[in-house]
């Protein structure tokens, strides 16, 4: 080949450097245009983030370690030294058919500036809280804990003037031990029992409306017989007065859900934006929590695997899951209370759980392994991923 260009053809080259250049910004302006009109039609019911499957992604870090100031130290799976976290963490969530972003710190604050985020239920949704905060702190290292009365713990972001924070509130409505000699509600060889009042809020959240522009409530892994057992039970009481016949736990939860919906609609104004997460699956294998279940895995489970493990029909150990979860989508239809449906995705994760790396030698003995809560860094990051692009979407439609 001449190094030299016959003369002819450097007009042709002219043009063409012309036409490339124009090719390319045409492209791109039309790209950038068509990507923000996907985002501004992705309503939240429209695009579905929760249906998918994860793909190995080596390259893929966390954005914290364990040097974040609002871990809890039994979630703390890098403190503990849980084997294989780069592993567990180099997953990523790759929903059918849209797009997840990985949450930019930085941005997602800047939108949230003067504005603030609760969480309302039980220690699964402060499982998301503190992955919430780890990944907010990357863009302000200045955030302080956050405490207030009423408010179990959170932060405040002071370069944008946000705060996150969470109530703890783990049957959502108000509940309180009334020992034996109490009136009222009794069974033999009881030795009291716990009244829960399905129209009352817990004392924690009552007084919240107003202060947050988000919401996300929680509740599930209480409702169950190893929280409240036979000699201890829930009994429930409308207006004051305990409900006749007594109600089982399901069908006080249900009670419990249509009062307290209807308590969120009324008492929270309309642009709060509403969500309501579904349950956070375990993955005890071999057993339950008190039977030497355990959850070493290396890997996350297969598609094909799941229905096994946590279809009610199928009466494992872990059916709870999927069983509340019906029980809460019927409570929340016709409400102004979004889905968050981080069940199905977080199925697949048996390998992301503290088990047994708990940070305190007794912890295993007396409580056996944790197949509940969540490492951190690790799946709940996910979920902070799904929850912040909805934020996005969700206040920018109204
Ligand atoms: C911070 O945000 C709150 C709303 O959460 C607002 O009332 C207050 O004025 C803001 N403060 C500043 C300094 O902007
Ligand atoms: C759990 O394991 C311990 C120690 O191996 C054993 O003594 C105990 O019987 C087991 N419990 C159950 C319920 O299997
Ligand atoms: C860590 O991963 C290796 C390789 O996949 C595996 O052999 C080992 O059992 C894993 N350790 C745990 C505790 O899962």
């Amino acid at each position: 080949m001449s190094p030299k260009l016959p003369s002819n053809l450097l007009p042709w080259l002219i043009v063409l450097t012309f036409a490339t250049f124009y090719f390319f910004s045409t492209f791109l302006s039309l790209h950038t245009f068509s990507s923000s009109t996907t985002s501004q039609s992705l309503a939240i019911s429209k695009c579905n983030l929760f249906t998918g499957h994860w793909v190995s992604d080596p390259d893929r870090t966390p954005l914290y370690d364990q040097t974040c100031p609002f871990h809890r130290n039994a979630w703390n799976c890098l403190r503990n030294e849980r084997q294989n976290m780069s592993f567990i963490n180099s997953w990523k969530w790759v929903p059918r058919n849209c797009h997840l972003n990985r949450i930019d710190p930085f941005l997602f604050l800047g939108r949230m500036r003067n504005r603030n985020i609760g969480f309302v239920g039980d220690s699964l949704n402060e499982n998301l809280l503190a992955s919430f905060l780890c990944i907010l702190r990357v863009a302000d290292e200045g955030a302080k804990k956050w405490k207030k009365k009423g408010a179990w713990r959170g932060a405040y972001f002071p370069k944008f003037n946000v705060t996150v924070a969470y109530h703890r509130a783990v049957l959502i409505s108000r509940y309180q031990w009334q020992p034996k000699q109490a009136k009222g509600g009794m069974q033999d060889g009881s030795e009291g029992f716990y009244r829960v009042d399905v129209d009352v809020p817990a004392d924690d959240w009552a007084k919240i409306a107003g202060f947050y522009d988000v919401l996300v409530f929680n509740t599930g892994h209480w409702w169950n017989n190893d929280k409240f057992p036979e000699e201890k039970p829930l009994v429930f009481y409308q207006a004051g007065q305990a409900i006749v016949p007594p109600l089982g736990m399901l069908d006080g939860l249900k009670v419990v859900l249509a009062n307290m919906i209807t308590y969120i609609q009324k008492e929270f104004p309309r642009n709060t934006l509403k969500f309501w997460r579904l349950q956070s699956p375990r993955h005890f294998y071999g057993g339950d929590w008190n039977q030497n279940g355990s959850c070493l895995f290396n890997r996350p489970l297969e598609e094909n695997e799941l229905d096994s493990w946590f279809e009610p029909r199928n009466n494992g150990v872990n059916r709870e899951a999927r069983l509340l979860n019906y029980v809460i989508e019927e409570a929340l239809q016709g409400t102004d209370i979004n889905l968050l449906d981080l069940t199905h995705l977080s199925e697949f994760r048996a390998d992301a759980h503290p088990a047994i790396w708990l940070g305190r030698k007794d912890a295993v003995a007396v409580w056996g392994q944790d197949c509940m809560h969540w490492c951190l860094p690790g799946v709940p990051d996910t979920w902070v991923d799904i929850l912040s692009q909805l934020i996005h979407d969700g206040l920018e439609k109204s």
